[in-house]
């Protein structure tokens, strides 16, 4: 059990129609609040951290962080880089024991992005480090990734055909009409899309842009292929938004510790109740 990389788990949300949540934590309480809600469901759960959190912590007390949470946790836990555009810093996650990565090449032409993914797979695979990569332009903003409405555009289901056929990914993410950030209006989904880029790969995919689909949409992306499901807008919210409530509710307290812990059981429910949505609640073993 407990540190891993998306592998296996993510094979086995495939062939059983469920999807693994990959929670974009912020710090130390976030990250152990997604590893609690996972032990509490017996589920199997992906730590995800962006690129800028990474810059923010530094490589080697993250990697203390999810060492001491996951390595005892009794749960599969993978630990994902998001979106990363730059090779180092995924060098630099691999070599501080991150289990799985993300290059996110999909802002350039098809050869070059499929060159920069084999680099990546080049280098993290024969260490046992899944690899995740992204084909489409995926509206709003992700890190530092900004896609403005007029320049999202979906993934081609011939072109999804080629990479994976020339790649050996482990996780692979179309563009499909998700977005990142929150949704203006309904999120048109390209389930066609969706279904035709299943159909032809064996990849495992990605969804992107969890945060304000519907319940349906969700059941939908996953029945249709979805192995894995990206949040990072919402617990964004529940992080702030708890404590402002806290600090609402008690404002002469002043004591962050127990704000902290507010803070920690607020990001537990939500990761809880994405793990019942998504199926993977009890699939741990
Ligand atoms: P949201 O910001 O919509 O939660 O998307 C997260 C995501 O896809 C991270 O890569």
């Amino acid at each position: 059990m407990a540190l891993e990389n998306m592998n296996e788990m993510l094979k086995k949300a495939q062939q059983d129609k469920y999807a693994v949540g990959a929670f974009n934590i912020l710090d130390y309480n976030s990250m152990k609040a997604v590893v609690d809600a996972a032990v509490e469901l017996q589920a199997p759960v992906i730590i995800q951290t962006s690129v800028k959190t990474v810059l923010f912590w530094g490589y080697r007390p993250m990697a203390e962080w999810y060492r001491e949470l996951a390595e005892p946790a009794s749960v599969p836990v993978a630990i994902h880089l998001d979106h990363c555009k730059d090779i180092e810093v995924i060098k630099n996650c691999i070599e501080c024991g991150w289990t799985s990565v993300m290059i996110d090449a999909s802002a350039k032409p098809f050869s070059e992005n499929l060159a920069m993914t084999r680099q990546v797979v080049d280098v993290a695979q024969p260490k046992n480090i899944s690899v995740e990569a992204e084909m489409g332009a995926i509206v709003g903003v992700e890190d530092d990734i900004h896609v403005k409405e007029q320049d999202a555009h979906l993934a081609d289901p011939d072109e999804a055909e080629k990479f994976c056929q020339d790649l050996s990914l482990d996780c692979f993410a179309p563009a499909i009409g998700t977005a990142h950030g929150l949704y203006k209006g309904e999120p048109k989904i390209a389930f066609d899309c969706l279904e035709e880029i299943a159909k032809r790969i064996d990849v495992p995919l990605a969804l992107h842009g969890g945060t304000g689909l519907s319940d349906e949409v969700f059941r939908r992306c996953i029945a249709s292929g979805c192995a894995k499901v990206n949040i990072s807008t919402q617990l964004k919210h529940v992080h702030i938004d708890s404590f402002v409530k806290y600090y609402h509710q008690k404002p002469e307290e002043y004591n962050p510790l127990t704000v902290l812990r507010a803070q920690y059981e607020d990001l537990k429910e939500a990761v809880k109740e994405n793990i019942q949505l998504f199926g993977s609640a009890g699939k741990a073993s």
